[in-house]
């Protein structure tokens, strides 16, 4: 079979022209980004959910830049497709221009990916414009932005009053403007985000805002059921892996109590004349 090309940013661009739907997920290790491109979905972000799904806090501000460029490495040793995307991650682009182009370029260069994702509206479209001038692709992310939730007080749907809708759109418009290649949509009201679809020429891929953007995105862990400490109303759940593998692990448990694994089969056996003659070596000492 005829192995397929990388997928390339302008790839998105002919998708949403197409009306093609661009299914995007979440990966933070090398395995999983090795299953997530052999089922052919084609972008792939390493966000800073990282910060709960895989190292357990309750939230995404404790992440660091290194951890990203850590997991974008490890990602990026296993996808051989997909478009990878390495989010940004707190505080990590807000303090000046140059310490978003330093970070930005640090999680291309270092970490391997091929672009990049950041938080914001209006207030960030002149780094992002920056960032997307020394050629670094860029995605935003609005409406519930998750490094923010400080602010929000708890995750909440955003643009439902007339005041954050219309603030919204001027959001979405400045990144455009600004260059940003495609925009998450999260947890934005459905005719909302149906709008911003349909105004926006790049592509609008949502999570939480219905099925008219013109991509999805899920946290692997969600989608598959590894993750349950909190399971937002978005989450489509197509496994209950966790159950499975907790299943698997005391199976696993019980074998090595009952000495029903590991077998002969497992190891290596070896000639007892061989043994023999070293222990004999042993014991004339
Ligand atoms: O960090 C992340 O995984 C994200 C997605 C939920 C969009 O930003």
């Amino acid at each position: 079979m005829a192995k397929l090309r990388p997928v390339a940013i302008d790839d998105l661009q002919v998708w949403k022209q197409r009306g093609e739907r661009i299914p995007v997920i979440t990966a933070y290790d090398y395995t999983s980004a090795q299953i997530i491109d052999a089922a052919g979905i084609p972008v792939v972000l390493v966000g800073d959910t990282l910060g709960m799904v895989v190292l357990g806090h309750d939230s995404t501000i404790p992440v660091t830049l290194d951890a990203m460029i850590h997991h974008v490495r490890a990602v990026m040793r296993g996808r051989s497709r997909a478009f990878v995307v390495g989010d940004l991650p707190f505080m990590s682009y807000r303090i000046s221009r140059a310490q978003a182009l330093t970070n930005a370029a640090r999680l291309l260069q270092e970490g391997g990916c091929h672009a990049v994702k950041l938080e914001g509206g209006r207030e960030v479209a002149p780094t992002l414009a920056r960032i997307v001038d020394t050629g670094i692709p860029v995605m935003a992310h609005i409406g519930f932005t998750p490094q923010s939730i400080h602010r929000f007080g708890r995750r909440r749907v955003a643009g439902k009053c007339a005041e954050s809708a219309e603030a919204l759109v001027r959001d979405a418009l400045a990144l455009e403007r600004a260059g940003a290649f495609a925009i998450v949509l999260e947890c934005v009201p459905i005719p909302l985000a149906d709008e911003l679809t349909h105004r926006l020429g790049i592509p609008t891929i949502g999570i939480g805002s219905g099925p008219g953007c013109d991509g999805e995105v899920q946290v692997f862990h969600d989608l598959l059921g590894l993750y349950s400490d909190f399971v937002p109303r978005h989450t489509k759940r197509a496994l209950d892996l966790a159950d499975r593998m907790r299943t698997a692990l005391s199976t696993y448990a019980d074998e090595v109590r009952r000495r029903v694994f590991p077998e002969d089969r497992h190891g290596t056996s070896m000639d007892p004349e061989i043994l023999a003659l070293a222990l004999e070596q042993i014991d004339a000492r």
